[in-house]
């Protein structure tokens, strides 16, 4: 397209639709407090907007619901898989290709190969399930965000990068021996969804190599992060985007992969690896609990639409129109007064409950209370990421409004735009919550709560 339109439209038109869930103030009110104050125990079909998360609540293309249909099912040796692998390969340049049902999948089973106690994993920051299927091995999960990743009210164009010094120093002082990996998360999911820039992954890469430690990429969102790399990092802005994101695989000696995020599939993930001696243990881990090694616990059709999604995911109108919609709500919200992690994420915007309900204490679950508030005032659902979902040492009282990819159209975001509005006017008046009932941990997903008292 010309350059000459300032409008970003949707660059795609929609061929099949699925209601939204109209209820009212009343119907929501009793179905929060039957769900113990916790949207994960929502009804889907009572939620009008749901930005609860990106994964798996991505829209298919026609071409993808096509490749259902020429999905192999055979048990061994599908057609499918051998699609699937060459797709990746082209994408990663890495080796070995493992299928996996999805991402925590391939945490489980690359941490339980390499990690256990007196070991520690170091990343620009772990994600929630990452850290989990880390400590579960009885090993350490360290996060190395670069300085003022944390400060959210600052933006900066790579808050997702990883502070270099402290890594060097972090290995010097454990010694490499202790450190099965580095993990890169790209982009940084729990710090608002910032991209790592590519100088800052050469860098990794370079002490990785030093000290002879491998480096996993988290690839979740890659082409997200390879696109925010051509619009912000010097000298990428007439480069391929598929160039850049394979740039950024070559950094790398693996990879795991939610495909639930730029695969733009409903399930699905890989293992991704060069390391011959890993591959062959995760692959008698994967056939125990997966499946075997040409399926992954996917059906061959998932493979097919994985392959497809992957190509798909790096055209450069799809991720204008996505990061653009992202930075639009963004817009709106810092219109509205509301404080978000600036800049906008790649797949989300970030609420900063902290400064938005500053009344309400952390052991009161501000950022829980917002999310609350929001599915009572309108019917939209979010995600807390802070001291219910980290406990007591959370850094953060975020709450994330995650954008399914070519789900939601301009007018649901301007909707959401007038409904903070509207929360800005009545923040003072919301009430903070207490914990009735939790588990040790991920204790976010099952946990129940209680309005405090007026
Ligand atoms: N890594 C990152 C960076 C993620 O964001 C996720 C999932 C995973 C790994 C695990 O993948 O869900 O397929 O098992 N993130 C979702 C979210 C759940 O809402 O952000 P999974």
């Amino acid at each position: 397209m010309e350059r000459r339109w300032k409008t970003i439209i949707e660059p795609f038109k929609i061929k099949a639709v699925e209601p939204l869930g109209f209820t009212t103030r009343e119907e929501r009110e009793n179905i929060l407090r039957e769900a113990g104050y916790n949207v994960f125990a929502i009804p889907a079909d009572k939620v009008l907007i749901d930005l609860l998360t990106d994964s798996g609540t991505s829209a298919m293309s026609a071409e993808q619901w096509a490749c259902l249909m020429r999905g192999d099912e055979s048990y061994a040796g599908a057609r499918s898989f051998y699609r699937f692998e060459k797709a990746v390969r082209d994408l990663t340049g890495y080796r070995h290709v493992l299928p996996v049902h999805q991402g925590r999948a391939a945490e489980r089973i690359l941490m339980g190969v390499t990690g256990g106690p007196d070991k520690v994993f170091l990343s620009n920051s772990h994600f929630d399930t990452t850290r989990a299927n880390v400590e579960s091995t009885g090993a350490q999960a360290l996060d190395l965000p670069v300085a003022g990743a944390l400060d959210f009210a600052v933006p900066a164009p790579f808050k997702g990068d990883m502070d270099v010094r402290a890594l060097e120093a972090n290995i010097r002082e454990l010694g490499a021996g202790r450190v099965p990996m580095i993990i890169m998360t790209l982009t940084n999911n729990s710090l608002g969804g910032q991209p790592a820039s590519m100088k800052n992954l050469r860098e990794v890469s370079e002490v990785a190599r030093h000290y002879k430690i491998p480096l996993i990429l988290d690839v979740a969102r890659f082409a997200e992060n390879a696109f925010f790399i051509k619009l912000r990092e010097a000298g990428y802005a007439s480069r391929p985007v598929a160039e850049i994101a394979r740039e950024m695989f070559s950094y790398g000696d693996g990879c795991m992969m939610s495909a639930k995020k730029d695969a733009l599939v409903n399930i699905g993930g890989f293992l991704a690896l060069n390391h011959d001696d890993w591959v062959r243990r995760a692959r008698e881990v994967l056939i125990l609990g997966e499946g075997f090694p040409t399926y992954g616990g996917l059906a061959g059709r998932d493979l097919e639409a994985m392959a497809r999604g992957l190509e798909e995911v790096l055209d450069e109108q799809y991720l204008t129109y996505r990061l653009r919609s992202i930075e639009y709500l963004g817009e709106g919200l810092r219109k509205a007064g509301v404080p978000i992690v600036e800049p906008p994420g790649g797949h989300a915007v970030y609420v900063d409950a902290r400064r938005f309900l500053p009344h309400i204490p952390r052991e009161q679950f501000p950022a829980q209370a917002l999310v609350c508030e929001l599915y009572l005032t309108a019917g939209v659902r979010s995600v807390e990421i802070g001291s219910l979902m980290f406990g007591p040492e959370a850094r953060m009282e975020l709450v994330r409004l995650a954008i399914p990819r070519r789900v939601y159209t301009q007018s649901h975001v301007d909707f959401l735009i007038e409904v903070f509005a509207d929360l800005t006017r009545r923040a003072g008046g919301v009430r903070g919550l207490r914990l009735l009932e939790s588990t040790p941990s991920l204790r976010h997903f099952t946990a129940r709560l209680t309005p405090q008292p007026a």
